[in-house]
This record gives structure tokens, sequence and C-alpha cells, in this order.
């Protein structure tokens, strides 16, 4: 835990150093859970966008995109159900004047438990050596049961005191579970009370009767509202998705963790709509789709799982999350949801209109049914940055550290680094550079020895390095340099951009 915990650390300050995220409003000390992006940041994240806009929309004859606004009429957070119950149940310490989310209170201090249980794994693996049956010792081991005991109890009243809003039951277990305040040490709380997570503003001037309106907590409501239109203006037929990539803001208390739980974030969001009776078919269909995607970025299988929700939201029929293994542990990434009709028909019942497709082959009408897939950008952002963050040996004993982005995501594709400054080399790179560019996002760099220039591009991951030497001024040949394996090949000046596209797409 502690080296992940120090490889968080790196992460973040070489994210920083290297121009990927900066804490918003440095010069002012920040703005807590607020994050900005530098210049190869906002490019990975482009190419994310990209790549979830070309899976989902591109290749889906039958998903289109929207963009809605922001700003949205205020009952519509009343029909989503945003207004009564988009909270979190806070408590207080009253010594170190600190505000926690109950629930991550008590889910922490069974975290703990966890890493007990771990730690007993660790010690008799290490005393049993190849005999050592992981799966016997935790279900025989007096303690370690009696650990899963415990963890067992605690869920058995955290919640279902959560669903039933029994936020003196929350309370009461804070206080039997003896949890302090991690700053003042201290047992002396507040009540638990619910504080809704929406921001506000107002729209209008005070003097005109200004109206109360909200930042959208999630994009989905910005599809849902635009269904009609976009299925009688895109004479789309069921089933049918709609896809969004926007901002999202939730006046998050526990904000921690770097880019993982923001104040302001970016959402990769699917509505997909069907006839009722075949939601399950379609939610099983885009689980696989989803994770299938993840795996396509060739980041290994074993940093992903599927977290299958047992207690669902009223409005679900089914819901799964696939988690990410951050260096903080196995992390909410992305969430599918069978949301039935529940969206559609409350903004009928709110709007007073029909949110409603005429099916010309059972020639009925109906309000259909939703698969959502919803996708934080900014923590698959954190996904990928995690991933591949390495610090290697070399076989001369050096040290680099190196982004493995996947090369498709890779912010800079190619660097084109003339082998000295003079002798005709740079004239030649800049040739090559300026054809390059119209393909690629691209770099020319002269300045320094060769071997830092490598380095600084294996810093920001940039997936190849073409190198110009005086052999290329004689036979059009450049080399170019693998990142990963630093691997490097002799190859045509007219090959560079067709070698480059060929590679990205076998994701190598
Ligand atoms: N429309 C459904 C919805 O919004 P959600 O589980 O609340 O569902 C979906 O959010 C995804 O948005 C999450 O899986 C996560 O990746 C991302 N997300 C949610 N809150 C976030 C936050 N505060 N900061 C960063 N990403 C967040």
């Amino acid at each position: 835990m502690a080296n992940n915990e120090d490889l968080f650390k790196k992460l973040i300050s070489h994210a920083r150093e290297y121009g990927f995220v900066f804490p918003s409003s440095e010069i002012y000390d920040g703005l807590s859970a607020v994050y900005d992006y530098g210049q190869y940041g906002v490019e990975l994240k482009n190419n994310i966008k990209n790549y979830w806009w070309r899976a989902m929309v591109q290749h889906h004859e039958n998903i289109v995109g929207v963009d809605s606004a922001i700003f949205m009429h205020p009952t519509i957070w009343k029909a989503s159900g945003h207004v009564d119950a988009f909270n979190d149940p806070l408590i207080d310490n009253k010594d170190s004047k600190k505000r926690y989310r109950a629930d991550v209170l008590v889910e922490d201090h069974m975290a703990k438990i966890e890493a007990k249980i771990e730690k007993e794994v660790e010690k008799a693996a290490k005393r049993f050596g190849d005999t050592f049956d992981k799966q016997q010792f935790i279900t025989t081991n007096p303690r370690v049961v009696e650990y899963f005991k415990q963890i067992e109890e605690i869920k058995q009243r955290l919640y279902p005191a959560l669903e039933q809003n029994d936020l003196t039951g929350v309370k009461q277990l804070i206080e039997d579970l003896e949890i302090v305040c991690p700053i003042s040490g201290s047992r002396n709380w507040t009540d638990v009370r619910q504080f809704n997570l929406m921001f506000s503003t107002s729209m209008g001037s005070t003097a005109d009767g200004a109206n109360i309106i909200y930042l959208r907590p999630e994009t989905a409501q910005g599809i849902f509202v635009n269904f009609l239109n976009i299925q009688k203006s895109g004479r789309m037929k069921i089933p049918f998705g709609i896809a969004q990539i926007g901002k999202a803001f939730r006046n998050e208390i526990v904000a921690r963790q770097f880019i993982f739980r923001m104040r302001e974030f970016e959402q990769m969001e699917m509505q997909f709509f069907v006839r009722p009776g075949e939601e399950k078919t379609w939610y099983e269909y885009w689980k696989q789709q989803r994770i299938n995607w993840h795996l396509s970025l060739g980041i290994p299988a074993e940093k992903y799982r599927f977290h299958d929700h047992e207690k669902l939201a009223h409005y679900a029929n089914a819901a799964a999350d696939i988690e990410f293994e951050f260096p903080f542990g196995f992390k909410e990434l992305e969430g599918i949801h069978s949301r039935t009709d529940f969206d559609l028909s409350s903004h009928q019942k709110f709007s007073g209109k029909k949110m409603q497709y005429f099916d010309p082959e059972l020639n009925e009408s109906y309000v259909p049914f939703v698969i959502e897939t919803s996708i934080g950008l900014d923590r698959t952002f954190l996904a990928v940055l995690s991933n591949a963050f390495t610090e290697e040996i070399l076989t001369d004993g050096s040290e680099r550290v190196v982004m493995k982005i996947p090369p498709v995501l890779a912010p800079i594709k190619a660097a084109v680094l003339p082998l000295i400054k003079k002798d005709g080399l740079p004239e030649k790179a800049r040739e090559i550079f300026d054809t390059l560019k119209l393909d690629f996002m691209c770099q020319y760099d002269e300045k320094d020895a060769i071997g830092r220039r490598y380095r600084r591009q294996d810093a920001i991951g940039t997936a190849y390095c073409i190198t110009i030497d005086h052999q290329t001024l004689e036979d059009n040949m450049v080399t170019i340099r693998e990142r990963d394996t630093m691997s490097q090949d002799r190859i045509g000046i007219e090959a560079i951009s067709g070698i480059i596209t060929k590679r990205i797409k076998e994701n190598r």
C-alpha cells in the first residue's frame, strides 16, 4: 500500500511537471477539487473523447450525438429526482470543524478491517509458502473469519440505513464503531444531515425575479429532454442511442484523490432507447461492449472488474460498475444502468408532453426503456495515466520515466529530432515535421543531446521519435524509435506516416 501511495504521489507531481494536470487557480493557492489540464493533458483528454466518440457514434449506425446546454430548465432536476434525492449524508466533527461524508467514514473503517485481512493473508502466505491455499485460509482462520463477520455486520446496518434515510441510524453506527475524526482524533460528532450536491446560480437579475437554476450534475438529462427532437428529426428507429460528452458539476464533500473526485468534471454518456421487455438483453450487450472498449486500449484485463449492484436505485432494474485498479485500489470508472422508463415517464409527467415512440412493427406507442452507459472522462484519464507511469532502469544503468500511454491516445504521436543542430539536419527535419504535422500531433525538438530529448519525449508518452542524421541527407531514410521497447528501425521518409498509422491501429 505504501508503495502505491508513493507511486500516486509521484504520478501527481509528474502530471504537474510535464503539463498534464495543474491545480486550478494555483497562483491563488488553488481551488479544492478543481483542476486544469495543461498542454499535454488537453491532448490526451481530446484523444480519449475521440476514441470514445468513434466507438460509440461512428461505429454504430443507430447512435447519434448531441451537445446540450449546461443550463437547463429547473423543473428538469425536479423530474429527474435530483432536487429531492441527490444528497450526501454529512457529519461534522465539532473539534476539528471538518466535514465528512458519513457513509465514507464508515466505508473507510471497513477498508481498515479489509487491510487487516490482507495483512493476515500476506503473513500466512509467507509462512506456508507454495502450499498456501488462500481460499481455505480466509474461510477457516478464526481471526479472518471474525473480520469478515464484522464487515458484513457493518454493511447490514449501513446500507439499509442509507436507503431508508435513517440518519440517526448512520450516526449511531459511527458511534458504535468508535470512529474518530482523522484530524482531531475526537468522537465529538454532530448529527448526520442530508446535503444536496447540485450547484445553483440565478438566471436574470434579481429585480426581474431571478430563477434559481442548477449546473447540471450529469449530462444524461440533456439527452432525455432531447429524445423526441432527435428521434423525429433523425427519423431514428428503436433501438437507438444518443451520446453526449460534456461538463458536469457536483459539490462533492469528500473531494480527494486528485482528479478521481472533482467538483467540475466531464462525463461521456450514452442513453440507448429500447422496447420495454428487451432491456435485460441490451443491458448485457452494453456491459460487454463497454468492457471490450476498455480492453481495446491494451491495458491489462486484470486492472478491470465488474461490480454488480445488489441494491438498486428505485428507477433501475439492473446496474453494474466497471471498476479500475487505481493506485488507491479498485474504484468505479464507469456505470452501466438499466434505467427502465423512469426518466422519460417522469419528464412526460412534469412537462405534460408525450415522451412516446410509435413502433411501426408493433403498431403501438410506448415510453421506451433506457440502458445508460456513463463514464467519467477524468477518471479514464487517471486510469490511463496511472497505468502508463513507469520507472525503468536501463541496461546502461541509467533511469527513465516513461509514460506508456496507448499510442492511439498519446498526446504527441511523433517527435521529429535532427541528430545535431547543424549541417542541414534541422532544415531536413523541419521539412519532415511540416509534412507529418498534417497527419498527426507532432513536436519538433533540436535542443540538447539526442538522449536527453528521447527522455523528454518518454516522459510525456510520445509514441515515436523520428531522428534525422547525416545519412538521411543522402538516402532519405530516418530512424524511427518506438517508445516502450526503444527499438529502432530505418525507414524511408515517404513511409513514416503510413507506418505510424499502421502501428497506432495495431496499438503498439
Ligand atoms: N448519469 C448517470 C451518472 O451520472 P454516476 O455514477 O453518478 O452516474 C457516472 O456518474 C460516472 O461519472 C462515474 O462512473 C464516474 O466515472 C464519473 N464521476 C461521477 N462523479 C464524479 C466526480 N465527482 N469527479 C469525477 N468523475 C465523476
